[in-house]
């Protein structure tokens, strides 16, 4: 790696007009992190000494979600080369390497970036990130000639030669940290959008008599969010890349496609994934799992050789034992199913702890919540809840109880207990038959 400190400006004053928000927009989320965050782990891998993220005035949700990283405040909007000049209480003086990156744009890898970082180690005073995308569209346009780059030429001021150029600028710069600020003080916004270009500073840096590169890399690394049909775009692209990485590590799916993971979903090895299914942020799921169609999780650990599904919700803080089984229609919350429990069907569990082998039959309920509080429910081990149960929170059943199908259970069960819950059955022989023979002869009367 680098022998050079590097550091890290990140701009995100734009206000996102085009996303249509109350929200800036660098925190709008793909695959459940803001698009900011996922830039700033990419920079932290890099070992920056620091990354200062720029934001525009009332941005106090952005400076919180990046934090402890650095934020400084641009306040009004000049230009690309004035939001770098916000962050100079935080980078004047350095030496290195001061990396500029888009917080819209979180897709670039962290290999193009050191390749950056090595251009700059190879003599270059400004590395340039270029790409030839599909169609050049308003991009600045990157003006090459026999001694590399030389000036970068946004989409308004271009001629229509230069226009024709197609290699363009992804806005990503690695510049040297003592000349930085030095060059940002000379730009000047007599151009066509009355704006401090930081893309100027390859002209300054040339004039200079220094040497600029461009590092080349590919499109969809610098796709960025200015829309929320381009947010659920790069959305995509993210995904698909977590779906390749997780069959590369030794998860079946029978439809990747179809299956949606959070940044930080960790899955184990030989775990099988039927289609429809979706993983909220926080989901830990261990070996040899099976999870069948139709299933969504948020915050849920599954542990190893536990079979889930299909249409099962495992909310926050649910831990799922080893060798458990959870069937369809089956929500759990805030709950750890001890190892080789069973909830099969149709039923909620919520701030619940059941004990290991124990079955919970068919439609059984906790009620955890009276409309102001919220109460936990403790079920043994071995023990055998019949179906239609209805726990009454806070209740705890003692290891090797049986409870009746259809029982309400208000009170705490001893272990080994069997407890009924619900009327007696009462039987009137006859009745049936006494009751449908009435009822006609009484329709009978009102016909005539
Ligand atoms: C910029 C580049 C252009 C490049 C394109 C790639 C300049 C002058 N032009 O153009 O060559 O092809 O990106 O997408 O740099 N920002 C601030 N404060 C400001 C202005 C912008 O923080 O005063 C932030 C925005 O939030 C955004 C980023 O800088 O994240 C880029 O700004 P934007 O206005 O989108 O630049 P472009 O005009 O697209
Ligand atoms: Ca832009």
């Amino acid at each position: 790696m680098s022998e050079k400190s590097t550091y890290a400006v990140v701009l995100g004053a734009g206000k996102g007009t085009r996303m249509k928000s109350d929200l800036p927009k660098v925190l709008h989320k793909i695959a459940g992190r803001p698009l900011v965050c996922h830039l700033l782990a990419t920079v932290d891998s890099l070992n920056v000494k620091k990354a200062v993220v720029v934001v525009g005035p009332d941005m106090d949700n952005v400076a919180e979600a990046v934090a402890p990283h650095a934020v400084a405040v641009q306040q009004k909007q000049l230009g690309t080369g004035d939001a770098v000049k916000a962050a100079r209480a935080e980078l004047e003086g350095l030496t290195g390497n001061i990396l500029i990156l888009y917080g819209d744009s979180p897709l670039i890898r962290r290999e193009t970036l050191e390749k950056m970082i090595a251009a700059r180690e190879n003599g270059a005073a400004v590395v340039v990130l270029g790409f030839t995308p599909r169609d050049a569209g308003r991009y600045g346009r990157l003006v090459v000639g026999k001694g590399g780059l030389e000036r970068i030429v946004e989409f308004k001021d271009a001629t229509e030669e230069e226009k024709k150029i197609t290699l363009c600028n992804s806005g990503v710069m690695c510049v040297d940290a003592e000349r930085l600020f030095g060059w940002l003080d000379m730009l000047r916004n007599d151009n066509a959008a009355g704006e401090y270009y930081l893309t100027d500073l390859v002209a300054l840096a040339r004039a200079d008599g220094l040497k600029a590169a461009v590092v080349e890399g590919g499109e969809e690394e610098m796709m960025g969010a200015n829309s929320r049909s381009e947010l659920a775009t790069i959305e995509g692209l993210l995904q698909k890349e977590l779906r390749r990485r997780f069959l590369d590590q030794g998860v079946t799916m029978t439809d990747p496609d179809s299956v949606y993971f959070s940044y930080d979903t960790v899955l184990g090895r030989d775990v099988e994934i039927e289609p429809n299914v979706i993983f909220e942020t926080g989901c830990v799921v261990e070996d040899h799992v099976e999870i069948k169609g139709f299933c969504h999780f948020e915050g849920a650990h599954i542990r190893s050789g536990a079979k889930v599904g299909p249409f099962a919700r495992l909310r926050p803080e649910t831990d799922i034992g080893e060798n458990c089984h959870i069937g369809d229609f089956v929500e759990i919350k805030k709950s750890v199913i001890e190892n080789g429990a069973k909830v099969n069907h149709l039923s909620y569990v919520g701030d619940a702890r059941v004990g290991t082998k124990t079955n919970i039959g068919a439609g059984t309920i906790t009620c955890n919540y009276d409309g102001y509080f919220k109460s936990k429910t403790d079920i043994g081990a071995n023990a055998f809840i019949g179906s239609n149960t209805v726990i009454v929170a806070p209740c705890t059943i003692g290891d090797g109880a049986l409870t009746a199908a259809g029982s309400v259970i208000t009170k705490d069960v001893e272990p080994d207990a069997l407890v009924v819950g619900r009327a007696r059955q009462v039987v009137l022989p006859d009745r049936a038959r006494m009751f449908r023979e009435q009822k006609k002869a009484l329709k009978e009367s009102l016909k005539k």
